[in-house]
């Protein structure tokens, strides 16, 4: 079996793509990055593709009619690379309903809080303001509605009593670098089972124990 070939869509600094790039690298691992694509010319993550050897394309968004025109050229670019698996990292276009069905079960996501709880934008500020204790990264199968779709992989971290949005923000995204790779790999290694809402991974388990904040009394 050939190695699952993975189209990374970005639209800005691109530390997933790179965590991706780099579990993939070697040409015995499951996976390997046909392309990375942005929709925004300025995104840093194309500087960080290229020195990575990567072909890279940009397909900016303000020179499409609608979401519809972006979406096909999109298509046609990730088709043309062979891309089997889209991978969004910091990809901050809706994807319309068709591009969503064409790639069904094709398309995954990471998104910076422990889903379903607190989708869409801003997300730190809001967890913070509402005082949850934990939070965490999700990674999901991409439905049309937003940050929404079977859940793969998440992760939890602590939130601290004083804590600002920058170091929540940073405590998470450590936490994305391993889940997004380890999620792509189960994917890559046919251990993934999507049924109904839900995924079956083959051969997991759960880690040990729990995490408690405040762990102190
Ligand atoms: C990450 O927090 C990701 O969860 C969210 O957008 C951010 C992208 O960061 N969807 P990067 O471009 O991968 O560094």
């Amino acid at each position: 079996m050939g190695r699952l070939k993975l189209g990374i869509l970005i639209s800005g600094r691109g530390s997933n793509m790179q965590a991706l790039i780099e579990r993939f690298a070697d040409p015995d691992s499951p996976a390997e990055v046909a392309t990375v694509i942005s929709n925004r010319p300025e995104a840093a993550g194309l500087a960080r593709a290229e020195a990575a050897g990567l072909p890279t394309t940009v397909i900016d968004h303000r020179g499409y009619a609608d979401r519809a025109a972006f979406d096909e050229e999109l298509d046609l670019a990730l088709s043309s690379a062979g891309v089997e698996l889209v991978c969004l990292a910091g990809f901050m276009r809706l994807l319309t309903p068709e591009f969503v069905e064409k790639w069904r079960d094709r398309v995954v996501n990471i998104h910076p809080s422990l889903l379903p709880a607190f989708k869409g934008l801003d997300v730190h500020n809001r967890v913070i303001a509402s005082g949850v204790r934990i939070t965490g990264a999700t990674v999901h199968i991409v439905r049309p509605e937003m940050d929404a779709g079977p859940i793969l992989v998440q992760g939890a971290v602590p939130v601290a009593q004083d804590d600002t949005e920058d170091a929540l923000a940073a405590r998470v995204l450590a936490v994305e670098h391993r889940i997004y790779p380890l999620a792509v790999g189960l994917i890559a290694e046919g251990r993934v089972r999507i049924v109904g809402d839900r995924v079956e991974i083959d051969g997991a388990a759960p880690v040990d124990g729990a995490l408690l904040n405040p762990d102190a009394l």
